[in-house]
């Protein structure tokens, strides 16, 4: 191989060290399909993972050098673990990540907050973690940040080591140019992505939207939409689309292992006949998902189909996210009474049509979930390619069911031929939808989730990975030259 070693950037570890009730230290590993899919291959080749300590007893778990040996219980890699304060938290992580990077690169420029003190805060811990990375990177090294969180970092990461591959995928979606323009520090973020050698986002809308800003932004730069490749300042980024896929010899292995004695449990737990007809909905509390949306279309269904109540259930998992900001509890509001309005119009003695799930589910309850679901509600407004769509698919071993499919998920790309499409906020349309999928003749069903797994499986975690990195070494020859 043309590099040594790896080092691993992201906002969120993989392992975190926590107290529990008694006392005890325990591992836990937060959601979320971007930590969970790189820890195999960091774990394959020993590298470094840099990653912000959020956890209660982390600071105790780790040496000197403030790292930890990970995974706890098979050692396999180092985890350098960054400390910020509640400050830093709140600007860099709260602020300027997630109240203007996250809604500006959605397309949701209204639900945008920029203020000054946020970004200091981005720019200081970005240079913080530029600093982590320069104690463990050398001229060999292939140096990798994950996502939005870390626009700045590989500029400072740049400047301290000399001749690293640095590379970066962005995860959620890029804007077009006037979009990208309304926010404040577009440059210096345009800046601080081009010291990448290589910077991946989803799909190929992504990569065009990318060049058109810097192409917008910067006068001094040349862009080749073609080759996907910009110069600038003597310095050459490639820019280029690798849909992120999933584990699938694992969610399969996870959904066959949900057993009959399992599933009857588990819905005897949350409430639900097992035999009645079951839609899934899976996902982080974000106003990205379209969580109320979607719930208004299940309003009208039920509404307009009075054969299918006391039918259908539609069990919605919700993980809480970053409720401090107020957008997300605004949302959780309004998902909150949605459900209550849905179960309070339909709902009887015996049967619920909507089933709020909260806690943490089993990989076993999940995985069967998706393996029992008859459908599957991904419809985000926008997503930069949605897990869930992919997870659902790789988990339908048994008798197939219909996924429906939000127009600007990315997933859209390899999906959307044969999922059942859905405009979240056309109520009436998504509601017929519903209603096809429930119909679907079974031949139909078989022909549409056999193209969907031939799909996902095509472009799993591992095709994804090895096609990052024969990229990187790709970048690494032609730079040798
Ligand atoms: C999205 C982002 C990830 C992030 C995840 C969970 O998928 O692309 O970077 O880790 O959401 O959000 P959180 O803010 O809890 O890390």
């Amino acid at each position: 191989s043309v590099h040594d070693d790896l080092v691993v950037i992201s906002n969120r570890q993989p392992y975190r060290h926590r107290y529990d009730d008694d006392g005890d230290v325990v591992t836990d590993r937060p959601v979320g399909g971007l930590t969970a899919g790189l820890d195999p291959v960091v774990q394959r080749v020993d590298g470094t993972w840099v990653a912000w300590g959020d956890g209660d007893a982390d600071a105790e778990t780790v040496d000197e050098n403030d790292c930890v040996r990970v995974p706890p219980d098979d050692p396999a890699y180092t985890l350098r673990r960054v400390w910020l304060d509640e400050e830093a938290v709140e600007g860099y992580y709260y602020g300027f990540s997630n109240r203007v990077l996250w809604p500006l690169s959605h397309g949701l420029v209204g639900t945008m907050e920029y203020r000054d003190e946020h970004w200091q805060q981005y720019r200081e811990v970005n240079e913080t973690f530029a600093e982590a990375v320069a104690e463990r990177a050398g001229e060999r090294s292939l140096v990798w940040f994950q996502d939005y969180h870390f626009a700045l970092a590989p500029r400072h990461v740049r400047e301290r080591v000399d001749g690293p591959t640095l590379m970066q995928f962005w995860h959620i979606p890029w804007p077009d140019w006037d979009t990208f323009r309304t926010c404040p520090a577009r440059e210096a973020i345009l800046h601080g992505l081009l010291a990448n050698d290589l910077l991946s986002f989803h799909i190929p809308r992504y990569c065009e939207n990318f060049l058109d800003c810097v192409a917008g932004c910067f006068e001094d730069a040349t862009v080749d939409e073609q080759t996907g490749e910009i110069h600038r300042d003597g310095e050459t980024t490639r820019v280029r689309a690798f849909p992120m896929g999933v584990d699938v010899d694992r969610i399969e292995r996870e959904a066959a292992a949900c057993t009959e004695a399992e599933w009857a449990e588990f819905t005897a737990a949350i409430g639900v006949d097992p035999e009645a007809t079951l839609s899934v909905g899976v996902d982080r509390l974000d106003y990205t998902k379209g969580i109320p949306e979607r719930l208004a279309a299940l309003e009208r269904f039920f509404e307009e189909h009075p054969e299918w109540r006391g039918e259908l259930t539609h069990v919605q998992k919700l993980s809480e996210s970053r409720s401090r900001i107020p957008a997300y509890g605004d949302v959780a509001d309004r998902v909150a009474e949605a459900i209550e309005r849905v179960n309070g119009r339909f709902g009887t003695d015996d049967w619920q049509p909507v089933v709020r799930l909260d806690s943490h589910l089993s990989a076993h309850q999940l995985y069967g979930l998706y393996r029992n679901a008859d459908i599957a509600l991904v419809s985000p407004v926008r997503d930069g390619m949605n897990l869930v769509a992919k997870e659902y698919v790789a988990a339908q071993t048994a008798d197939p069911g219909v996924l429906l499919l939000g127009e600007l998920a990315g997933a859209q790309k390899e999906l959307g031929e044969f999922a059942l499409p859905v405009e979240p906020y056309d109520t009436a349309g998504f509601a017929d939808r519903i209603g096809e999928a429930l119909t679907m003749s079974e031949r139909e069903r078989r022909e549409r989730m056999a193209n969907l797994r031939a799909a996902v499986a095509a472009n799993d975690i591992e095709h994804w990975m090895d096609d990052i990195f024969g990229e990187a070494r790709e970048v690494r020859r032609t730079r040798g030259r």
